[in-house]
């Protein structure tokens, strides 16, 4: 990779212009998804692969806060973690930006929610439909989470390793932070990484739950696209339950 690079990943936009052999699309539909660089602008060029059809409730601020953590949270506890309903899962940082997403898709699974958080944050997770709330300053949240089928960590670090033995043996640890080990066989337990990629399939899927009202991202800020350093800065800062956008448009390219 040669610098400087273009920021932003997650667009949000309407199609003005197709590349040849473009076919799924045309001129003027509404878009969001996940590019590989240079979303912070009013123009991006993505494949058509890596998009799909906006939600329809959603404006484009909205719509833009979406793909990267739902897609995280949809890789990491379904394709790998293999969550299903009526499993328990415990989601380690529930009020991030990627977090608040996975307490939202694990209930439209039917899956039992504990979530982890902050107690400035409990109001919130609770209204994204958490069954259950530990607040990890006040406890320490291996002692009171057991059994779960699935951990989904956005933390990493300490509370990555001291998140194995609330599994239930046969269970599966999976980290979007830390970088594993063999501490699954200690524990009788399987152990992933997520990678978030662009999936349109998915994006399809989550634009579903977001239609039924399952699926919100919350949008503490919106800042104009000269104000990037800003926004980056609040998001670096782990304002809680905040993730600042940046307005883009789409143009889909032949991939
Ligand atoms: N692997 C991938 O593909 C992938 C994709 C996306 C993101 N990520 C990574 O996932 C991580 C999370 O991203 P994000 O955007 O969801 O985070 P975020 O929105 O920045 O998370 C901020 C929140 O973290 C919580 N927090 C801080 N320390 C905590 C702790 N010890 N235990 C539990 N919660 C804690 C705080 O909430 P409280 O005040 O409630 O504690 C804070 O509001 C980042 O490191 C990011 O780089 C990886």
């Amino acid at each position: 990779m040669s610098l400087p690079i273009h920021l932003g990943g997650e667009v949000a936009g309407t199609i003005e212009e197709l590349g040849d052999g473009v076919s799924g699309f045309k001129v003027g539909d509404a878009v969001y998804g996940i590019i590989p660089m240079g979303g912070f602008a009013e123009y991006a060029i993505a494949s058509a692969g890596d998009l799909a059809p906006k939600p329809v409730n959603l404006d484009f601020i909205q719509a833009a806060a979406l793909p990267l953590g739902a897609l995280t949270a949809w890789q990491a506890m379904f394709d790998l973690a293999k969550l299903s309903n009526g499993q328990r899962v415990l989601i380690t940082n529930s009020s991030g930006g990627v977090g608040s997403l996975a307490v939202q898709l694990g209930k439209a699974i039917g899956a039992h929610v504990t979530a982890m958080g902050s107690a400035a944050n409990e109001a919130y997770v609770r209204s994204l439909g958490a069954d259950d709330f530990i607040d990890y300053k006040q406890q320490r949240f291996e002692d009171v989470a057991h059994d779960m089928d699935v951990v989904f960590d956005t933390v990493g670090g300490e509370t990555f390793d001291r998140a194995f033995p609330t599994l239930k043996k046969g269970g599966f640890l999976v980290t979007a932070v830390a970088f594993p080990k063999d501490e699954a066989s200690t524990f009788g337990v399987g152990v992933g990484r997520v990678y978030c990629t662009p999936n349109a399939e998915q994006l399809a899927s989550i634009r579903e739950l977001a239609e039924v009202g399952k699926l919100k991202a919350h949008v503490a800020t919106v800042l104009p696209l000269a104000s990037v350093k800003e926004a980056l800065d609040l998001s670096e800062g782990g304002v809680p339950a905040a993730r600042s956008f940046c307005r883009s448009q789409a143009e889909i390219q032949h991939k």
